[in-house]
C-alpha cells in the first residue's frame, strides 16, 4: 500500500513549468508529508514509489544508473534516505519505505516522452544500485524487452528476482509484464508460477480509465485462484481522475479502490493527492475495506454472478468500447499505451457478484454495475453456495462497508440484493455468521 509517481509525475507527466512536478523532487516531499499529515500512512500506505522518469541514463564509464538531476537535484539516494527518515505517524517506530522502478528492456517505456535507457545487460548491477539507494520495492517494466516469450520473459525476469535475492535485503519484486500467464505454473517450460518469481505481477495493460481497469478486472476472474501470500497479480494503480490519461469519474476511484480491496490486489494510489477533494481522501481510507484488503487468511475473490464485463455497457444496444494496450508491447515505447476501437456484442454484461472468505469466519461480497443506470443485483442461492458458508451457520449480518451500518440480517435460504448505481460503481459488505 502507497503511493506511485506514474500517473501523476511518471516520464514527464505535468512536468512543464507550469505543471506540479516540474520540481519532482519537491513534489514527492509533499507527496510523502501528505501520506503522514492526512493519515494515510497510518492506515497501511507506507510506501512511496517513483516510477518512470528518474533514470536519465548511464554513467560512460562505470555503466552505472545516473538519475535526472533536473527533476531530482539531491539524486535517488539522497530522495530514499529523506523518505525512509520519516515515520508513518508519530510514535509508530515504523519508517516510510521507498520504491524505484527500470525496466527489462533496452529502453525504459515512454521513450518519445522519456527517452532513457533500460536495464537490460545491466541487470544485477541496477538491483544492486537501487537498492543501494534505498529501495525495497523495484518495479521493472518490460518495454522495448529482446524477448517477449513466456520462456525468455520468464529466464529474464528470474535474472532480476536472483539478483534481488543475492543482495540479501527484503525486496518486493513487482514485474510489470501485463500477461495473464504470469499467472499459473507453465510445466511445459519448468515455470512455477508468478510467486516462483515476484511478489506482484501486472497481468494486463495499464489502467487509465474504468473501460482499461474493467478489462483488468475480467483478467483477475481468471487468475485470482493464483494468488496468496507472497505473491499477486497485479491489476494496476489506484487511477484517480487524471485527465491527461483520460482518468476516471470520483465514482468509479471508488469502484475501483472497493474491488481492488477485495480481490485483494496491491493498494497504490497513482494520482495528485495534493489536489485531491475530500470525497477521495474518503474513499481511500476506508478503514474497513482496507482491513479486508490486508486480511490475514489472504484468500482471493472470486467472481460469482456473471461474466466478463464492458465498459460503456447498455445491454440492449450496440456500443462501441475501446481497449488499452500497455505502453511499449512488442514493439516498445509509446509511454501510455495505444487504444483499439471495438464494437463489442449485444447483450454485454454489465453486472458481476464477487465472493471471499474473510479470516473469523467471515465474508465478504462485491457488487458491480457498469450498465447506464442503477440495478437491483441480486446474490442467489447459487452465488451463496460458491462462498461455501458452513451448513452450521443459520443466519447472516450484512454490513454495508460504504455506508458503514449493519442493513440486514438474512436466514436460510440465504439471498441478498444490492442496489446499485450505473456506470461504474461498486457496493460492498461483509457477511458475519449469527447465532440466533
Ligand atoms: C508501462 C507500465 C506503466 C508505467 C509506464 C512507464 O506503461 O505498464 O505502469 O510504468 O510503463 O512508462
Amino acid at each position: 500500500m502507497g503511493y506511485s509517481s506514474w500517473n501523476d509525475c511518471g516520464s514527464m507527466r505535468n512536468n512543464g513549468p507550469t505543471g506540479w512536478c516540474w520540481d519532482t523532487e519537491s513534489h514527492i516531499h509533499k507527496v510523502t508529508e501528505y501520506f503522514i499529515s492526512s493519515g494515510l500512512a497510518k492506515l497501511g500506505y507506507v510506501r512511496i514509489n517513483i516510477d518512470e522518469g528518474w533514470l536519465k541514463g548511464r554513467d560512460n564509464v562505470t555503466g552505472k544508473m545516473v538519475e535526472d538531476f533536473d527533476k531530482f537535484p539531491s539524486g535517488m539516494k539522497a530522495l530514499g534516505d529523506w523518505i525512509t527518515q520519516h515515520d508513518t505517524f508519530a510514535g509508530s517506530g515504523e519508517k516510510m519505505h521507498y520504491g524505484l522502478y527500470s525496466c527489462r528492456g533496452t529502453k525504459q517505456c515512454g521513450s518519445k516522452t522519456y527517452g532513457a535507457v533500460g536495464s537490460y545487460g545491466h541487470e544485477a548491477a541496477d538491483v544492486d544500485w537501487m537498492v543501494a539507494a534505498g529501495a525495497d520495492y523495484l518495479k521493472i517494466d518490460s518495454c522495448d524487452a529482446t524477448n517477449y516469450t513466456h520462456a525468455g520473459s520468464f529466464a529474464q525476469y528470474a535474472e532480476y528476482r536472483d539478483a534481488m535475492n543475492a543482495t540479501g535485503k527484503q525486496v518486493w519484486f513487482s514485474l510489470c509484464g501485463w500477461h495473464h500467464w504470469y499467472s499459473p505454473p507453465d510445466p511445459s517450460i519448468g515455470y512455477k508460477g508468478g510467486a516462483s518469481l515476484g511478489n506482484s505481477w501486472r497481468t494486463g495493460g495499464d489502467g487509465q480509465t474504468w473501460t482499461d481497469l474493467t478489462g483488468n478486472m475480467n483478467i483477475q476472474a481468471a487468475v485470482a485462484s493464483y494468488n496468496g501470500p507472497g505473491g499477486w497479480s497485479d491489476p494496476d494503480l489506484l487511477t484517480g481522475p487524471e485527465v491527461y490519461i483520460g482518468g476516471q469519474s470520483d465514482e468509479q476511484a471508488r469502484a475501483q479502490f472497493t474491488m481492488w480491496s477485495l480481490f485483494p490486489a496491491n493498494l497504490l494510489i497513482s494520482q495528485n493527492v495534493l489536489a485531491w477533494t475530500p470525497y477521495a481522501l474518503e474513499t481511500y481510507s476506508n478503514k474497513e475495506l482496507i482491513a479486508i484488503n490486508q486480511d490475514k487468511l489472504a484468500s482471493p475473490a472470486k467472481r460469482i454472478v456473471g461474466g466478463d464485463l464492458a465498459f460503456p455497457c447498455h445491454p440492449t444496444t450496440t456500443t462501441t468500447t475501446t481497449t488499452h494496450h500497455p505502453a511499449g508491447g512488442a514493439g516498445g515505447g509509446g509511454g501510455g499505451g495505444g487504444k483499439t476501437a471495438g464494437v463489442h456484442a449485444v447483450p454485454c454484461n454489465s453486472t458481476n457478484v464477487w465472493g471471499r472468505q474473510l479470516s473469523g469466519g467471515k465474508f465478504a461480497l462485491g457488487f458491480v454495475n457498469n450498465g447506464g443506470s442503477a440495478a437491483h443485483i441480486t446474490c442467489d442461492g447459487t452465488c451463496f453456495g460458491a462462498l461455501n458458508i458452513s451448513s452450521s451457520v443459520s443466519a447472516l449480518k450484512v454490513r454495508d462497508l460504504w455506508a458503514h451500518a449493519d442493513v440486514a440480517t438474512l436466514k436460510r435460504p440465504f439471498t441478498f440484493t444490492a442496489a446499485v448505481n450505473g456506470s461504474g460503481f461498486a457496493a460492498a459488505y461483509t457477511l458475519t455468521p449469527l447465532s440466533l
